[in-house]
């Protein structure tokens, strides 16, 4: 059986992990995975996190199974961090393996569900580019793919009018997937505007919203960079919400999120959720705890809470100034960077192709994602000038 697999490659992005590690240049420059690291280069657990630690090593009563929802009260949490603690409409949710987890759920969820219209697989539009694993995802969960730009040929500003062909392209019942905040890879986010716009002409159209929500916090504060998919969930019947806990609280490897689930009335969330659970269950039956744990015992306390929000603060607040350090740089214009300060979140995506990546990486030891995005939250403000240098070089024909 094993030898009549293909042969596939390893994940272009993870596969990078490895190569940095293994690069013995002492000045190369990860930023290729999406992690934050501070000036020296560490992505250290934060106090928030090591506290809440602290709390469960010494007062956790029992690791018995807690069900395919896993920690419940860490989904509550979830839910008023997203929609915010006066939110009117009626929400749902179970834990999941990060948000890559969450996504899968979802995406599971719209695959099995009986198309209105009958005929085909369930169908799910993406704007492009977009996060590398999207795709995999969704195509892996069964769902029938349709692309459409999310940005306009420069790459440098969203293409709304794209956005609004897609909806009248759309039928009734597909699924739009739209990023909350942050946009992976490209930082262009909706306008507020755009987001209400948006929300009504999907809820016209009966079509159906995934959110991605991997970054608040990282944008402009938890609550603006909450406020679009606010605005969304307010105005259509039903929505799906995949939530990242791993950015936020910095719990990468602990594989931290939550699939929300929105609606206006009780009965078919309720059946939502059991259809959910039940395909938790056939995945990997039930969630690991550790991960929600933490982020609840944080949320559930006023002082943590404080903490962990004065730490995302201080790593959307560095983020902030290496983009307008890049923006104002004045190599920025000829490297087409000068936008950077005006988009959001973790990620800019340079027009560069394959074999300025390349250079980059051969030349400078600095590592991009295959796509060409950057992980601004990995560059200390201290080597600004060495990444703008490396990329000017890499430009050179
Ligand atoms: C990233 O996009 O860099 C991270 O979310 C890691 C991943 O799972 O791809």
């Amino acid at each position: 059986l094993f030898d009549r697999f293909d042969l596939q490659p390893d994940d272009p992005l993870l596969a990078l992990i490895g190569e940095v590690r293994a690069d013995p240049r002492r000045h190369r420059l990860d930023l290729s995975v999406g992690v934050y690291r501070d000036e020296e280069g560490q992505t250290p657990v934060m106090e928030a996190v090591k506290a809440a630690e602290a709390q469960l090593v010494a007062g956790q009563a029992s690791k018995a199974y807690l069900g395919p929802a896993g920690d419940v009260q860490f989904c509550a949490r979830i839910a008023d961090l997203v929609l915010g603690a006066h939110s009117g409409c009626q929400v749902a949710g179970l834990q999941s393996v990060g948000g890559t987890g969450a996504l899968r759920l979802a995406a599971r969820l719209l695959a099995v569900n009986p198309r209105p219209h009958g005929g085909g697989p369930a169908t799910i539009w993406l704007a492009t580019p977009t996060w590398g694993n999207h795709v995999p995802v969704f195509e892996e969960a069964g769902l029938r793919i349709r692309t459409f730009d999310h940005t306009d040929a420069m790459g440098t500003a969203l293409d709304f009018a794209a956005w609004l062909e897609m909806a009248e392209r759309a039928e009734p019942g597909d699924a739009i997937l739209l990023q909350g905040c942050g946009h992976n890879p490209t930082g262009i986010d909706f306008t507020a505007q755009q987001w209400a716009t948006l929300a009504m002409r999907m809820a016209d159209k009966g079509l159906f919203p995934l959110v991605d929500l991997a970054y608040q916090g990282f944008g402009l504060g938890l609550e603006e960079d909450a406020a679009g998919v606010r605005t969304l969930v307010e105005r259509v019947p039903e929505a799906l919400i995949a939530v990242s806990c791993n950015k936020t609280f910095g719990l990468y490897r602990d594989r931290v999120g939550a699939l929300l689930m929105t609606g206006t009335q009780a009965a078919p969330l309720a059946k939502a959720m059991a259809m959910a659970k039940a395909l938790a269950r056939g995945e990997y039956s039930m969630p690991p705890d550790h991960g929600a744990a933490v982020v609840r015992t944080v949320l559930e306390s006023a002082d943590l809470t404080a903490l962990w929000t004065r730490e995302l603060d201080a790593m959307r607040a560095r983020l902030v100034q290496t983009r307008k350090a890049i923006a104002v740089h004045p190599l920025a214009g000829d490297l087409g960077l000068t936008g950077l300060a005006n988009q959001k979140g973790m990620f800019c995506l340079l027009g560069a192709g394959h074999r300025v990546v390349q250079k980059l990486k051969d030349e400078s030891a600095i590592y991009v994602a295959p796509d060409g995005r950057v992980n601004l939250a990995g560059l200390p403000l201290a080597r600004v000038d060495d990444f703008i240098a490396g990329l000017a070089s890499a430009c050179r024909a």
